[in-house]
């Protein structure tokens, strides 16, 4: 597979690829969501579905990752009209993070003024399970303080400023109904901040302490440039990670991370994910 390796976007393209997804749905989409690794099962639920091949859709990333689909599957789900990226790209396939985020760029031109991400991470709090929920409360953007931020390039004033602040990233409003749903469906809830690494390789056992260190409850290679690019055009973002494994702190430990591990992990907490989501849904 050639990867297109094109590191900024104008807004005439963002344009085109927004022109191109409205002209093959009948929806008008008011939520966006990403579903993360081992997590697209989820977007089965959606009615009256469109389904976009990413490979179809102008400028948009194509992922050749195991257990990301690639499509866009817009519909109904509990009523509310949502568009779906049944899988996403990422840095470590080559593409720029600007490159990785355009499909909210599209999102913010078409009118959506709210996305919920998904993705599965690694533990990094010892207090979590395998196959745990865990609302992100705010992020630690890693990859940013190695040089590699979605906003690096000329900035487009058309979707927000320069500078933006990243104080409430994850929209307080959408934590507290999270938080009610996960209530009343009996559901627990961890909490927790979220910290995004390049990839592809897992991270050593002196990294985890590190990120322990630091503040980092959950860890991935994804989400944080996807959060960012939403705030800054103006999205109420709520951000959830699927636990699918607990990191190893131990250097002299002999157990190992891997990718099947995650993808099953993702396929376990999809029930519970689905019913957080439909919840959320109903009282947007
Ligand atoms: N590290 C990084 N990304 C991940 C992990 C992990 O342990 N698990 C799922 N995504």
């Amino acid at each position: 597979m050639t990867i297109n390796t094109k590191e900024f976007f104008t807004y005439e393209e963002y344009k085109q690829t927004a022109d191109y997804i409205q002209s093959k749905t009948k929806h008008q989409p008011a939520i966006g969501l990403i579903l993360g690794s081992g997590l697209s099962h989820l977007a089965e639920e959606i009615e009256e579905a469109d389904h976009l091949p990413f490979s179809d859709i102008p400028n948009f990333p194509v992922s050749g990752v195991m257990g990301h689909a690639g499509k866009l599957v817009i519909g109904k789900l509990n009523g509310k009209t949502v568009l779906v990226m049944q899988g996403r790209t990422h840095f470590y396939e080559g593409y720029s993070w600007q490159h990785v985020t355009l499909p909210v760029r599209a999102m913010q031109i078409m009118g959506l003024k709210t996305l919920i991400v998904t993705n599965a991470a690694g533990g990094v709090n010892l207090n979590f399970q395998v196959g745990d929920l865990m609302l992100i409360i705010d992020h630690i953007n890693l990859a940013g303080f190695g040089g590699h931020n979605p906003l690096r390039g000329p900035n487009l004033e058309q979707f927000g400023p320069r500078f933006p602040s990243m104080t409430q990233a994850y929209n307080r409003e959408l934590l507290k109904l999270a938080r009610l749903v996960a209530q009343e469906l009996g559901l627990t809830l961890r909490e927790g901040v979220y910290a995004c690494l390049s990839g592809p390789t897992f991270e050593t056992p002196a990294e985890i302490r590190y990120l322990k260190t630091i503040g980092a409850d959950a860890m991935g290679m994804s989400t944080v440039p996807e959060v960012i690019v939403a705030n800054h055009g103006g999205m109420k973002v709520l951000g959830i990670s699927s636990i699918t494994n607990i990191a190893i702190h131990d250097s002299t430990s002999d157990l190992e991370p891997n990718h099947e591990e995650v993808l099953v992990a993702g396929k376990m907490v999809v029930p519970k994910l689905i019913a957080l989501i439909k919840g959320v849904l109903a009282k947007l």
